[in-house]
């Protein structure tokens, strides 16, 4: 394939500015990286800031083991213990921390659009990963679900892919339907009551579905999401998390209403015996702990082509 010259990416924040050889390209330095298993002396003048406004245990340590395979020094930003439970604004944190220079920032934020503003204060000198702001992007969540995707099925070709639960309030669920949308994956459904699916599904190129037996026919992949129980309950957008069980909850059984050897990811936290099933959780048509492996691999790659390759 031609060498096309792009202007390296600065920080990454949606996958908006990726298009397929470049989503490709970031799987394929990922796959390497996983094969190689041993990479260049540790770069240990590089400093990875997180900075998690919000909980996070996989995406977190993932950051931070990526970060320490690359060989870079990482620096977590402890929310708690910081001048912003003074009063201090996000503006002024975030360029007090701009002024020690970080390499990268990775930053988790609950309001939509908080990894922009990070970058917009931060410009070029510093490289910001956006690890989920709000309801908006998780673009790196979505790089290692189609990291995973890719090695299970080979490709994307034919694909029918369904997402299972709250996706209109789901960062996770947009990145992904973007991602996809980007190589060519024309199947894509939603399936879930009617209160959690995005009122204009075509948008995201995707159909809705509320009959969980007819949005799975034919399915190859399956990801399901959460049930955000701090996120809806309180909003009146579900009576129970029994009764999301009874609609959609996944397991053995159900599975078998999709395409035959159809397997489910998950971004994870799980709740065990709402959205999935214990036993299928565990058992091998589940993907979810090479998603969290593939995480780390997706994230090397991902610092390595912000800081120009010379990370590793
Ligand atoms: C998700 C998140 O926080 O966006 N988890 C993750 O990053 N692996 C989804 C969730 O919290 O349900």
């Amino acid at each position: 394939m031609a060498e096309v010259p792009q202007p390296p990416l600065r920080h990454l924040l949606t996958l908006d500015d990726l298009d397929a050889p470049a989503l490709h390209n970031i799987l394929d330095t990922a796959a390497a990286l996983r094969s190689q298993q041993s990479f260049a002396p540790p770069e240990h003048s590089r400093t990875l800031l997180n900075l998690f406004f919000e909980n996070s245990t996989r995406t977190r340590f993932s950051f931070e083991f990526a970060a320490a395979r690359l060989g870079l020094r990482v620096l977590n930003f402890d929310v708690e213990g910081s001048s912003i439970t003074k009063g201090e604004s996000l503006r002024d944190t975030l360029q007090t921390l701009r002024a020690m220079r970080p390499d990268i920032v990775v930053i988790r934020h609950s309001s939509s659009g908080a990894a922009a503003y990070a970058a917009e204060v931060m410009g070029e000198a510093v490289a910001v990963i956006n690890a989920g702001d709000g309801f908006h992007a998780h673009p790196t969540q979505a790089l290692l679900d189609l990291m995973t995707i890719r090695d299970h099925r080979g490709g994307f070709d034919g694909l029918a892919l369904a997402i299972v639960g709250d996706v209109r309030h789901s960062r996770v669920a947009r990145s992904l339907l973007q991602g996809l949308r980007v190589l060519g994956v024309a199947d894509l459904r939603l399936i879930g009551p009617a209160t959690l699916l995005p009122s204009h599904p075509e948008a995201l190129g995707a159909r809705n579905f509320t009959d969980l037996a007819e949005g799975l026919a034919g399915v190859e992949v399956i990801i399901a999401l959460r049930l955000q129980n701090e996120r809806m309950l309180g909003a009146s957008l579900l009576p129970s998390a029994e009764e999301y069980r009874q609609g959609y909850g996944l397991d053995h059984e159900r599975l078998g209403w999709a395409a035959p050897g159809a397997f489910v990811l998950h971004p994870g936290p799980i709740n065990r015996g709402v959205e999935i099933s214990s036993q299928l959780a565990d058992s091998e048509r589940s993907l979810i702990l090479r998603q969290v492996e593939n995480g780390v691999w997706v994230r090397m790659a991902v610092m390595q082509m912000l800081l120009g390759g010379d990370a590793a």
